[in-house]
């Protein structure tokens, strides 16, 4: 099963860089599996470091932010005891873990990783038809120069729709920020 959520990663510079990234996991998550795209920092961070935090939340707005790199305001972090990579303070359960294995021949790597600690924050909020359409679109938005400009338009509408309908202000907000991002790289997409 893929798992969608948030890894932190620390750069070159010692600085935390925070990525939305899906893992695939094992019932009981001792080990994961990460596809980093070669091209994303966080790859370039694991194969440096080896190390990184995956984290599991509800928070579609921070996935979104992550996603995009469009952060409102700067997310907190907090060590984790004996490990240099921290954590997001806001999450429902982190797992830190050290990658033992990277294949490097696609233009997605495959990591391999062993889950070293890990922690449970607070509850999943629960079911949200907002949240989940949410996430689909934020994939689609990471991916906008590769599809077709009218999937992602009717994506977007799809999303309002359900949005308007069932979400909360952070998932209002995050649709927003979308809509932003689609609008200001989907001309540059179409003519590529
Ligand atoms: C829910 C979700 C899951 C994602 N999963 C992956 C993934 O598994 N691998 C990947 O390279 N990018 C994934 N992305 C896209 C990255 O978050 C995005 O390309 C990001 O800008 C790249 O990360 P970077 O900051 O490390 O360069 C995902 C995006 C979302 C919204």
């Amino acid at each position: 099963m893929i798992l969608e959520g948030i890894v932190t990663t620390l750069g070159a510079d010692d600085q935390a860089h925070i990525a939305a990234m899906g893992a695939t996991v094992p019932a009981v998550m001792e080990s994961l599996m990460l596809r980093p795209f070669r091209s994303s920092a966080t790859y370039e961070n694991l194969r440096r470091r080896m190390e990184g935090v995956f984290h599991v939340t509800d928070d579609v707005e921070l996935i979104v932010q992550a996603a995009l790199g469009r952060w409102s305001v700067p997310v907190a972090t907090a060590p984790v005891p004996d490990f240099p990579v921290p954590r997001l303070v806001d999450c429902c359960r982190w797992y830190a873990f050290q990658v033992r294995d990277i294949d490097h021949q696609a233009d997605r790597a495959t990591m391999q990783c062993r889950v070293v600690k890990w922690g449970r924050q607070r509850d999943f909020w629960g079911f949200n038809r907002a949240k989940h359409a949410v996430l689909e679109l934020a994939i689609m938005a990471t991916r906008i120069h590769l599809l077709p400009s009218t999937d992602i338009m009717n994506e977007l509408e799809r999303t309002r729709v359900i949005v308007d309908k069932t979400g909360g202000i952070a998932e209002t907000r995050a649709l927003a920020v979308m809509a932003g991002y689609i609008s200001e790289c989907r001309p540059r997409a179409e003519h590529e």
